[in-house]
């Protein structure tokens, strides 16, 4: 039954869930009943936002920098803390001469470094540039060369080539009209081959010495033609998404590592090369995945993002920093006290997108060439970007008055932290309902969520009980994770995108409370990416578009007006919690013995510990005299036993002693073995092992009871201490999905773990205004096709109907390799309305577009 339910990537990690066919129950109606979707055409609802679906830029993943900037020199100022990262010197063995990085009389303050190559020969020498992993040049297309250069000494001619991977010089030109001060000296180079790989020479003949900086290379055909301009390819593909709205530069960049290295955007504002680089966090913040490289000239700038949401008709939603840096990182705060400066940057930004040119920041984007304010306006503001705690709301609140005070017309956006169900999110959310800032509350919340797809199958009602009058929802980053998150086996394949698109039909659902969401991130290059999976990616010549897009792209072209109340009836899984055993220390030595696992008098599990076959563990886990020691002190570290064949009624019970004077024992069940979904829960005795610690700090031990899946969560706390070289009586029952842990016979904890109930089919429906259309959204994740009566509310009638469907293997993905692997398709038919059936493909996500129009 269960092989037939859902799509097998899906189904994979369900059965590494413990969802087997033991432990899954339909809990509905049949799975071969026939499901109906009743759509209450003539009941609208909510209206659904014009900004609904949108985009979330982040500089990562080489996304702005080597990506959508179109700049092909990396570090072509010299200023990286190395200032030659990128660069080669170019030397045949004959040449004489040398090649400094100098900083005395620089070309401008902000750009303190610069190159001095002398030559005292004949032999050319000179400097190689590397380009972001290498440069993408297109045959016969002209590239824009440009650098400061001072002839500080002698006749040297100075020669600009761009070099294949192979070495061949693909278009080459000697510089003319070089000077003894700093100049601006240009050159059109068109390379004869394409090469993705290209590097950009540049190289002195004949004795004299002479300085650059800044050297830049840009295509000429970039988005709009726009001299030192956007990559094109990257922002056709970002146009064609038809965002309503487009958050940026971040993220977490916003918030720096600490608060010297936040993004403040009045740096980024002005003639390029005042503009300071600045250390991107992705540069370092993930040391399985270093770019040594990322830096952010901020040739990308808030000019430039307001320009681009005024190209593709998107809302800007800028991210601004209210004082607090990435709490991933240092968390460092600035005082409420010095916040002044950090609400002045937000008040002048406003006044830089909206304001007169006569204004003093309007006239600065006036003097940039955009003498009108910015249109779209800009409407909406987030303050910070996954901020939790006291701190975030104190600065919440001074920001808020500020800003509400003197332009009510700004919705603000605010922070729930990095997930939607952990202690983070649960502290903030209650106290953002009631949050009062002066007599202004809270606009709207962002929320992100990153988890397998499972948790967004799972969740996808999760608004239906939100109160629609209280604070609306910006789901502004989420991404289903085929993995983990932030491993590097995540993958942009099609059972994510469905699992993302059934949590979309709950948004739309629910639209009167989501006004907004975005996937996350939007670009990634190929060869530099920190996170996946991302929306674009990108090498340095090609553009490829995911599943995920596709998926975004079909909600935003069709997103409709209003909300049709839709319903459907179709069979609901449930997956109880299942799986084996784990015993676990932290930083603690630990003994355990007489171990039983029993199911209603059955022994599923009785190790004699003679030997060290019964549980996975590591070297300092060892079992003698029948008993099972753990002698590191040290660690932290597990023994597992058991799996999903113990489904979900047992009963763990042992006696476990600790024998080191601090330190945690901690004993899992329903342990899923896989690190898919990682699902498990666990009874921690002394300090906390991981996971969330809202308990009581002030404590030196308390007793711990979580679950650990897509989203950690904290079920039960409670302070108490555990003796050392006592031995204890534990006891943890698993039944369904009700844990009760016992100590020395006396009931500590109880809880309900978490798990999933999944529909076997996702569906809501909206109507276009413009048109009449009712577009109806259905996912079926199931790898079998599922056939439905469809019930729209009036009168019999042959409509037209377009019909737009996206469905393949559910791992596959769009790749460099395979572009068009999973590419939506679209058909014609005619249907009579009001009911009529419908068969979903297997794995697919289906766009009904019935026209209503005579
Ligand atoms: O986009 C990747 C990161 O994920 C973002 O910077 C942050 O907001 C989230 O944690």
């Amino acid at each position: 039954m269960l092989r037939n339910s859902l799509a097998p990537a899906a189904l994979i990690a369900l059965a590494a869930a413990g969802c087997t066919n033991t432990s899954a129950q339909s809990t509905q109606r049949s799975p071969a009943a026939r499901p109906t979707i009743t759509v209450q055409s003539d009941h609208p609802g909510a209206s659904v936002s014009p900004a609904m679906w949108g985009a979330f830029f982040e500089d990562i993943n080489f996304g702005g920098d080597g990506g959508l900037y179109a700049e092909l020199v990396k570090n072509r100022a010299f200023e990286f803390p190395d200032p030659l990262m990128g660069w080669i010197k170019v030397s045949p063995s004959l040449a004489k001469g040398d090649i400094e990085v100098r900083t005395d009389d620089p070309y401008r303050p902000s750009q303190t470094h610069y190159v001095r190559i002398t030559s005292q020969g004949t032999a050319p020498i000179g400097i190689s540039n590397e380009g972001y992993r290498g440069m993408g040049l297109k045959a016969g297309d002209a590239y824009d060369f440009s650098a400061q250069i001072r002839n500080v000494d002698g006749n040297s001619k100075v020669t600009v080539q761009l070099v294949g991977n192979d070495g061949t010089t693909l278009a080459s030109a000697q510089l003319t009209g070089l000077s003894n001060t700093w100049q601006k000296i240009t050159a059109t180079l068109h390379p004869n081959a394409t090469d993705a790989n290209a590097r950009l020479v540049l190289f002195l003949n004949g004795p004299g010495t002479v300085d650059f900086d800044f050297v830049s290379l840009f295509p000429e055909d970039t988005w709009k033609h726009r001299p030192g301009g956007l990559r094109k390819d990257m922002v056709q593909a970002l146009a064609d998404l038809h965002p309503g709205f487009l958050r940026f530069p971040g993220g977490c960049i916003v918030e720096g590592k600490d608060l010297a290295h936040r993004y403040q955007w009045k740096n980024t504002i002005g003639p390029i090369d005042d503009r300071k680089t600045l250390v991107d966090r992705w540069n370092y913040e993930f040391s399985w995945r270093p770019t040594p490289d990322y830096y952010q000239s901020f040739g990308l700038g808030f000019f430039e993002y307001f320009q681009l949401c005024e190209d593709i008709h998107a809302q800007p939603l800028p991210i601004i920093n209210c004082g607090m840096a990435c709490q991933f990182n240092s968390g460092e705060l600035c005082p409420p006290d010095d916040l002044a400066p950090y609400i002045q940057d937000a008040l002048d930004l406003i006044e830089f997108a909206n304001g007169p040119a006569t204004s003093t920041w309007g006239a600065k984007r006036a003097a940039m060439g955009h003498p009108e304010p910015f249109n779209p306006p800009l409407r909406m503001m987030g303050i910070g970007n996954e901020q939790w705690g006291p701190q975030y709301l104190e600065r919440l609140a001074a920001f808020t008055k500020a800003i509400k005070d003197k332009h009510p017309e700004i919705t603000l956006v605010s922070d729930s932290g990095p997930s939607p169900d952990d202690d983070r999110f649960d502290y903030l959310w209650p106290k953002l309902q009631q949050f009062n800032a002066g007599g202004h509350g809270v606009d709207i919340v962002d929320q992100h969520c990153y988890a397998n797809p499972i948790w967004f199958l799972s969740n996808a009602n999760r608004f239906d009980n939100y109160d629609p009058k209280g604070p609306k929802v910006f789901f502004g980053e989420y991404a289903a994770q085929s993995d983990a998150i932030c491993s590097t086996k995540n993958q942009n394949n099609l059972d994510c995108a469905l699992a993302e698109a059934a949590y979309m039909t709950g948004m739309e659902r629910d639209a009167a409370v989501v006004r907004m969401a975005s996937y996350a991130p939007l670009f990634s290059n190929t060869e530099a990416w920190q996170w996946r999976p991302d929306l674009i990616w990108v090498d340095s010549l090609h553009t490829v578009p995911s599943v995920n897009y596709y998926v975004q792209q079909l909600f935003c072209e069709n997103r409709g007006d209003v909300v049709l109340p839709t319903s459907n009836n179709s069979h609901v899984l449930d997956f109880l919690p299942t799986g084996g055993i784990a015993l676990a220390t932290s930083n603690a030595t630990a003994e355990f013995k007489d171990l039983h696992v029993t199911n209603n008098g059955r022994t599923l599990f009785a190790p004699a510990f003679s030997s060290n076959k019964d549980f996975t563990a590591g070297p300092t886990w060892n079992a003698a005299d029948a008993t099972y020691r753990q002698s590191d002190p040290t660690i932290s570290t597990t023994a597992s036993a058991g799996d999903a064949s113990w489904g979900s009624d047992y009963t763990l019970s042992l006696k476990l002693r600790r024998t080191s004077d601090t330190g945690a024992i901690t004993l899992t069940v329903a342990d899923d073995e896989t690190h898919a979904i990682g699902a498990r829960t666990q009874w921690t005795l002394g300090a906390p092992i991981g996971g969330p610690t809202v308990a009581d700090p002030t404590k030196p031990e308390f007793i711990l009871l979580s679950h650990f899946a897509e989203q950690d969560q904290l079920l039960a706390h409670q302070p108490g201490t555990l003796d050392t070289n006592r031995w204890y009586d534990a006891q943890i029952t698993v039944h369904g999905d009700r844990i009760d842990c016992y100590l020395d016979g006396k009931l500590i904890q109880s809880a309900q773990m978490p798990h999933h109930r999944i529909p076997a089919l996702f569906s809501s429906a909206t109507r276009d205004n413009a048109t009449g259309d009712i577009i109806l959204k259905v996912v079926n994740p199931a790898d079998h096709p599922l056939t439905s009566d469809i019930h729209l509310a009036g009168s019999p009638h042959l409509v037209a109907a377009k019909i737009i469907t996206l469905t393949g293997n559910p791992n596959a993905e769009d790749s460099m390799s395979a572009p068009a692997a999973i590419l939506p398709t679209t058909a014609s038919t005619r249907l009579t309305l009001p009911n009529f059936s419908y068969t979903f493909k297997p794995c697919s996500l289906t766009i009904l577009r019935l026209g209503t129009a005579p």
